[in-house]
């Protein structure tokens, strides 16, 4: 999203509570009563990883930001920490994004994985309990863009997410990426033998995200769920009705799982 005017002391006092916002204990305390219905009558405006021009990407102070700028939804990537724990974060590295480069206690975590066919090289987010994910500080990914927040702001739960979604003075809807699934699967195991998905759809359960598009349960907690990877896509249209995107990267781009390009599937 761009900058736009603002009072900046009111702005910093905003951020700084934001960082020493408890936020657990979870869910929301918000009343879902009285609140602004979102919009409908013009097309949606998403932060897509919330106000990342601003402040580092997918941080609680990036997406409160984004919704005092008007965002109609919050957008987010899903991944897992290696308890189990799911974490809004984009890339399956933490190197780009955060100080874990400075982390002495974890520089023998560097690993080099298979990710979607590709060989790479980094801290990945799976390999750290989500105790060891909140000691990092997330920074910006551009050196274009405005670093004094750098270093500032924690990872954040996708339960975290959501509670922001729900504690915002008006209807937000988020908008969730299920991000690299087969990693994730590989890499990380859940209870009764539950996949990422499963984890992914009981979250949302929890915090009453249902219903098909323009229902009225959609409208109290709008949602789209967004992948890359059909197969993700397919199995949780088992389990949920909430709407679903599937995301298609440039033609040539192999899908996250199937690994096929674009003239290669229907749907
Ligand atoms: C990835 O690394 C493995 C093990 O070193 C190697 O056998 C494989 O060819 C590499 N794959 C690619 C795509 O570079
Ligand atoms: C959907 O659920 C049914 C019943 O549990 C199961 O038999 C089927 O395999 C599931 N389909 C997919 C695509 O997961």
């Amino acid at each position: 999203m761009s900058l736009t005017c603002f009072a900046p002391f009111l702005f910093l006092s905003f951020i700084l509570g934001c960082a020493a916002r408890p936020f657990y204990p979870l869910p929301s305390k918000m009343s879902n009563q009285n609140r602004q219905p979102m919009q409908t009558s013009r097309p949606y405006n998403i932060a897509h990883r919330g106000s990342n021009g601003e402040i580092p990407e997918e941080t609680a102070a990036a997406y409160m930001r984004a919704i005092e700028e008007g965002a109609d939804f919050i957008e987010t990537d899903i991944l897992s920490s290696k308890d189990g724990v799911l974490i809004c974060f984009h890339d399956v590295i933490l190197d780009l994004t955060t100080d874990v480069a400075n982390h002495k206690e974890f520089a023998n975590r560097k690993r080099t994985y298979n990710v979607q066919g590709f060989n790479v090289t980094g801290f990945f987010s799976v390999d750290f309990t989500l105790k060891e994910l909140k000691k990092l500080r997330v920074k910006q990914r551009y050196n274009f863009r405005d670093q004094q927040y750098n270093g500032k702001f924690s990872i954040i739960t996708f339960e975290e997410f959501i509670s922001i979604a729900l504690d915002a003075p008006r209807v937000v809807g988020i908008y969730p990426e299920i991000k690299n699934p087969v990693l994730i699967n590989q890499h990380v195991k859940w209870p009764n033998g539950k996949r990422f998905e499963d984890k992914f759809v009981e979250t949302l359960r929890k915090y009453g995200y249902k219903g098909s598009y323009m229902s009225k349960d959609w409208l109290e907690k709008p949602i789209f769920i967004q992948s890359f990877a059909p197969t993700s896509l397919v199995y949780i249209s088992n389990l949920t009705n909430s709407p679903k995107i599937f995301l298609i990267d440039d033609v040539t781009m192999p899908t996250q799982d199937t690994n096929q390009v674009c003239p290669e599937f229907t749907l």
